[in-house]
């Protein structure tokens, strides 16, 4: 018998809804479990600080202490890449089109979540501590497994093809930046150390987070506390 079961508890600030089957394997014919969803904090802004002191400020860091970062922290940096920010539903970097072809992961020492902007939440994909894989994808790049979060942005290049045809590829690879760009001054403003990644086995990768095929990672941006 396949019984929906829905979870909400309140940790702090932090919503946390839990959906899923109870009992065993869904009968046949019946829709598979939803994923748990957790919802994360509203992303503040303004935060502190100039956009020019951060601009000023960004470095590539790769020494780093391998604390975790607050669920707040996690959120904003996801809010800078692809958070929601107008009621008509655009985000933060821009986009072709509006035809939004990034897709974006977060993975932490808690596994791995995909964000999604419509419900600034991550939803549960995998979960289990994936950083020392993705270091050693990376051509064994091993500070990165001592990142506390991972930002994996992946891309969708059909979404954008529709509209663009042959100009889709760079289209996409130019979002890519502009969200890229968003984490690194948005981790810089929250005096966190980060540093772009794209010296990775993308195959390998994909693997290790077990992506959806049609989600083709093309930056990995490892975000933590700087070593001092
Ligand atoms: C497309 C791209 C790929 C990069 N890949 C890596 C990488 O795989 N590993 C790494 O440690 N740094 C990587 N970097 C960071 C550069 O080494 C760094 O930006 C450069 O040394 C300049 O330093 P800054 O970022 O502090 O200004 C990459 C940067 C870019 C733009």
């Amino acid at each position: 018998m396949w019984v929906r079961r829905t979870v909400v508890l309140m940790v702090g600030t932090v919503l946390v809804v839990a959906c899923g089957p109870q009992g065993d394997e869904p009968e046949a014919g019946e829709p598979p479990a939803t994923p748990a969803v957790r919802v994360l904090p509203e992303p503040a802004t303004p935060t502190t600080g100039s956009l020019e002191e951060a601009i000023e400020a960004r470095r590539s860091i790769r020494d780093l202490e391998p604390r975790a970062l607050t669920e707040a922290q996690v959120g904003q940096l996801l809010w800078a890449a692809q958070g929601i920010t107008d009621d008509a539903g655009r985000r933060a970097a821009p986009s072709a089109g509006a035809t939004y072809p990034l897709e974006v992961y977060a993975v932490t020492a808690d596994g791995v979540g995909r964000y999604v902007p419509s419900a600034h939440a991550l939803e549960v994909h995998l979960p289990d501590d994936r950083r020392a894989v993705l270091a050693d994808t990376s051509f064994d790049q091993e500070w990165i497994a001592d990142a506390a979060l991972l930002v994996v942005i992946t891309t969708v290049e059909a979404r954008t093809e529709q509209r663009y045809g042959d100009r889709a590829p760079a289209y996409v690879l130019i979002e890519v930046g502009h969200a890229a760009q968003n984490v690194l001054l948005q981790a810089t403003a929250l005096g966190l150390a980060s540093t772009p990644v794209a010296a990775f086995d993308a195959d390998a990768l994909a693997s290790a987070l077990d992506l959806p095929d049609e989600h083709v990672p093309v930056y990995l941006l490892p975000v933590g506390h700087p070593s001092t």
